[in-house]
């Protein structure tokens, strides 16, 4: 009997985001350089780097909040083409209120804090168009659950709440409208360790369930070998180095990468 095994197929596998040559300086400080990255369907994109990299500046870039001096950014979606940065400004909204989710450091630039925390989530369900009362809060109350916030609290102002119950009702509003895209900016710093774990479970068990496209943002080497399926490196505004988790912890290329892998040892 002879046994034949197929040759090893090749998939080819659309990046969802791809970025391209994206260069932005502010005044004198060259933020980013030459940066261009790319995050495959259901795959967490981590990018690390010490502080002032730029890694916030081209996050705020994917949500389409700031625009570069040059490059180009396109999602694989099947209602937009085109350069996104080329959009006007409404479009650019209504792309990153209704296909984006952003969970922020720092809760103030995503929340209304004194705003009720379902009235938080709701606010972004309304943008899709949802009018009626009972649908707006049921499908809040949905959002919250899976960012496993306690509901006693739903009609809680964020203000009233611990930090990390502010990111859960930040990922809640991130997650509402099903995005194509989660966008995490250091979303467990400044919460205790014990919390920052039970944060990061919820984000890891939402990206298993949901298998959401993430790209998570963080100076701690710890929360990115937790999460991420790839590793892209930066210093100065500049990629480093990009590689398969795997491949960056075990393995690293670049001495940068070899310092900050061996100081978390
Ligand atoms: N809005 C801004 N105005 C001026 N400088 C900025 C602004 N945003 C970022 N920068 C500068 O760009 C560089 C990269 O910042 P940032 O993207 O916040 O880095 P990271 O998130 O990696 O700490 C820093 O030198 C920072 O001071
Ligand atoms: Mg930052």
């Amino acid at each position: 009997m002879t046994l034949t095994l197929d040759a090893p197929r090749i998939v080819e596998t659309k990046p969802l985001l791809e970025m391209k040559g994206i260069s932005k300086a502010y005044g004198r400080v060259q933020a980013l350089r030459d940066v261009s990255t790319i995050a495959y369907p259901g795959e967490v994109l981590g990018i690390v780097g010490e502080s002032g990299s730029g890694k916030s500046t081209l996050l705020r870039m994917m949500n389409l909040e700031e625009l570069p001096d040059q490059g180009s950014y396109t999602l694989d979606l099947s209602d937009v083409s085109g350069n996104l940065f080329d959009l006007d400004r409404f479009a650019r909204r209504m792309l990153c209120a209704t296909r984006i989710g952003i969970v922020y450091q720092n809760p103030h630039l995503g929340l209304l804090m004194k705003h009720s925390s379902s009235g938080n989530v709701a606010e972004r369900l309304l943008i899709a168009g949802e009018r009626s009362f009972a649908a707006l809060r049921q499908s809040a109350t949905e959002a919250l659950k899976a960012s496993e916030f306690p509901l006693e609290r739903l009609d809680a102002p964020p203000a009233e709440l611990s930090g990390g119950m502010q990111q859960r009702v930040q990922l809640a509003k991130a997650i509402a409208l099903e995005p194509a895209l989660l966008l995490l900016d250091e979303p467990t710093t400044g919460l205790d360790v014990s919390v920052q774990a039970l944060v990061l479970d919820t984000l890891k068990r939402l990206q298993q369930e949901r298998k959401i496209t993430m790209v998570i943002v963080s100076h701690d080497l710890g929360v990115i070998r937790t999460l991420a399926d790839r590793v892209m490196v930066m210093r100065n505004g500049q990629v480093l180095e990009t590689g398969l988790a795997d491949q960056i912890f075990q393995d690293p290329q670049h001495a940068y990468t070899q310092q900050l892998v061996n100081a978390k040892l």
